[in-house]
């Protein structure tokens, strides 16, 4: 390739070959003529010396010529005797002609070379350009031929110059793209340009890729189209990272909404279990005081607070605030256990497929709510084939080391729409009594309070994969805190001081504690003297109180009575609530809504001697 630079100011080099020549020639003829007798008047002859040196580009060469032929014929014919001669001055007039006539040649003979060279050095950058480009660069003939291949091309296509140039460029074109192909050549035929963000294409080696294509008209000096000029470039990677920074962001707002549905379910379960707290109770209370119609009556009130404390139980999964117990459980054996009960719960036209791993999968969770996702969404792959189809639920270990639990179905799918708003509380496209569309939200709570993930991947008429990916368990599940170890129990005369600023659930703790044998008292949140704690036996305390934390007015009254028992009670989650008051497992904590047999059992738990007791003795 030629070297790049500016045009060079002469063409010839400084020795010019013309001006030697000329040179030359001018001296041969002024000698010539010298010798030559005086009448023939050859000294005019000289100017041809001039002449040729117009052939060197060089004006100011060109000059020098000239002078020195003007100079030699004058000197010759003066010599010869002809000074003033017309003669004389006819030839000079005739030598000093020619020199600015071949000037003006010289002149525009340099003009057109350095615009050549000019030329030149634009195309030999451009043919660099081309080469040096990572993009692909092509040039196509009006019929779709490929004309110019370069470098990039061959990088992006593996297909060699040599391989492409004459041949159609439908080669690297999916067959079902011909039609757009066709619509686009026809449109740069026409001269217009042609741009497109997105285009398939295929390499030597089969596999499909992206580019981005900007193609323009290649115009002769008539301005008549004669080929065109694509540029592309590889944007598969470029797609494959927006696509992962689309879904990164779609997964941490997704995250945000369900924390913020989280804390607002949580918030609504806790009031509500102060409420049924109440109901319960006070159902309870009315049992022996009225007629079998109205014990009907009161069993129908339990009945409906029942299935609303299992309502409130599913929100509180889905806020991750129901505590848990967990334990290492294989996921193989939770499959394998459930299938039955699963191919019961999906009919016969349902086909059921278990493929687990062959080797254990254990994992740190409940056993019971393992069974509770599983059944989830084997039931909703139910509901989306009324007609039939098949479940596959398959367990593996992932990439990283963790474990995944699938379950998919050949059912009818789901839309973006849908499929973004799955996982929260009460979003169903089912019929009002057939979903309540806390399913998905349940599971997404149990999955995530476990440490998992839950995805999905679905699009209408193609059916809907669920993939569940939990932490492997790596050591031994921790021991189950806080459960109840008495039944529940009867009181002696014992003295319980009970603070709950709910009037109705005080009362409620109050009357159920007195109707059992024990002594009670009612607290005042501000009540700083407190006397009444002299003889207690038991503080019973909400942890929500209006103004203050439970454990802190529990923690001011134990520096005067530090053998102090405490029972706390609330309706929020136990474990976030030992987060927050950094109460550890001794700390017992009765969750609302309680009925008294449940309130009493611990309360029993809570007066119940342990190994500290007997060392210090049992205080009250
Ligand atoms: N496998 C699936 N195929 C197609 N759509 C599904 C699938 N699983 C869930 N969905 C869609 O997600 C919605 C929410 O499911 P979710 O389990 O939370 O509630 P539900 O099944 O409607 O009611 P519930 O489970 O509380 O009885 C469903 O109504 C359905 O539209
Ligand atoms: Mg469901």
């Amino acid at each position: 390739m030629r070297p790049l630079g500016p045009a060079s100011e002469a063409p010839a080099g400084p020795r010019s070959p013309h001006l030697m020549v000329a040179f030359v020639t001018v001296t041969v003829l002024a000698v010539g003529s010298a010798l030559s007798p005086p009448h023939m008047l050859l000294f005019g002859m000289v100017a041809i010396g001039t002449a040729f040196a117009g052939a060197s580009a060089r004006p100011r060469g060109v000059l020098a010529v000239g002078c020195y032929a003007f100079v030699a014929a004058f000197a010759v014919s003066t010599w010869q005797g002809m000074l003033g001669t017309p003669d004389q001055i006819l030839r000079l007039l005739l030598v000093a002609g020619i020199i600015p006539i071949s000037w003006a040649i010289a002149l525009h003979l340099r003009l057109l070379l350095r615009a050549t060279a000019e030329a030149a050095g634009e195309r030999g950058m451009l043919a660099a350009i081309v080469e040096q480009s990572t993009d692909a660069i092509i040039a196509l003939g009006l019929d779709g031929t490929v004309l110019k291949w370069n470098a990039g091309a061959e990088g992006l296509y593996g297909y060699r110059a040599a391989e492409m140039i004459g041949e159609s460029f439908t080669r690297v074109l999916p067959a079902e793209r011909l039609p757009v192909y066709e619509r686009w050549l026809a449109e740069l035929n026409a001269g217009k340009h042609v741009i497109l963000d997105e285009a398939p294409r295929i390499r030597s080696d089969g596999t499909a890729f992206l580019v981005s294509v900007a193609a323009a008209p290649i115009r002769d000096e008539s301005g008549r189209v004669i080929a065109a000029a694509t540029t592309e470039r590889d944007i598969t990677a470029k797609k494959r990272r927006e696509a992962e920074e689309r879904q990164a962001l779609e997964r941490s707002a997704r995250a945000a909404r369900m924390e913020s549905l989280g804390q607002l379910a949580g918030g609504v379960a806790h009031d509500f279990n102060n409420l049924l707290a109440i109901i319960l109770n006070y159902a309870d209370f009315l049992t022996d005081e009225v007629t079998a119609d109205g014990r009907r009556d009161l069993d129908r009130i339990r009945d409906a607070a029942d299935r609303a404390r299992s309502l409130t139980g599913q929100l509180l999964l889905f806020a991750r605030q129901e505590p848990t117990q967990v334990e290492n459980v294989d996921l193989n054996e939770v499959v394998s256990s459930s299938s039955e009960l699963l191919s019961r719960s999906i009919g016969t036209n349902i086909e059921l497929v278990c493929r687990t791993h062959d080797q254990p999968l254990p994992v740190r969770a409940n056993r019971g709510r393992l069974d509770q996702i599983l059944l989830n969404l084997v039931i909703n792959a139910r509901d989306a084939m009324p007609d039939g189809g098949m479940v596959v639920v398959g367990t593996g270990p992932t990439p990283d080391g963790g474990t995944r639990l699938t379950v998919a179905d050949t059912g009818c799918g789901m839309t973006a729409e849908v499929r973004d708003r799955l996982f929260e509380p009460f979003f169903t496209t089912k019929p009002a009594d057939r979903g309540t569309g806390l399913g998905l939200a349940t599971v997404y709570g149990i999955v995530e309070d476990a440490g998992g993930h839950i995805g999905v991947e679905s699009s209408p008429g193609a059916g809907t994969t669920f993939t569940v990916e939990l932490p492997r368990a790596d050591g031994p599940a921790p021991g189950a805190a806080g459960t109840s170890a008495a039944g529940p129990s009867q009181g002696h005369g014992e003295h319980v001081v009970v603070l709950e600023d709910e009037d109705f659930v005080r009362d409620a703790v109050l009357r159920i504690l007195r109707e059992n044998g024990f002594r009670t008292t009612a607290l005042n949140e501000h009540d700083p003297a407190a006397t009444v704690l002299d003889d207690a036996d038991l503080l019973i305390a909400d942890i929500a109180l209006r103004h203050r934390s439970g454990p802190e007015v529990a923690a001011g009254l134990r520096r005067h009575h530090p053998g102090l028992r405490v029972l706390f009670m609330s309706g929020y989650s136990e474990r976030d609530l030992r987060d927050r008051y950094q109460l550890d497992d001794s700390v017992r904590i009765v969750p609302k809504p309680f009925t008294a047999a449940e309130l009493l059992a611990a309360v029993g738990d809570t007066l119940a001697p342990t190994a500290a007791d007997s060392g210090r003795g049992r205080p009250g």
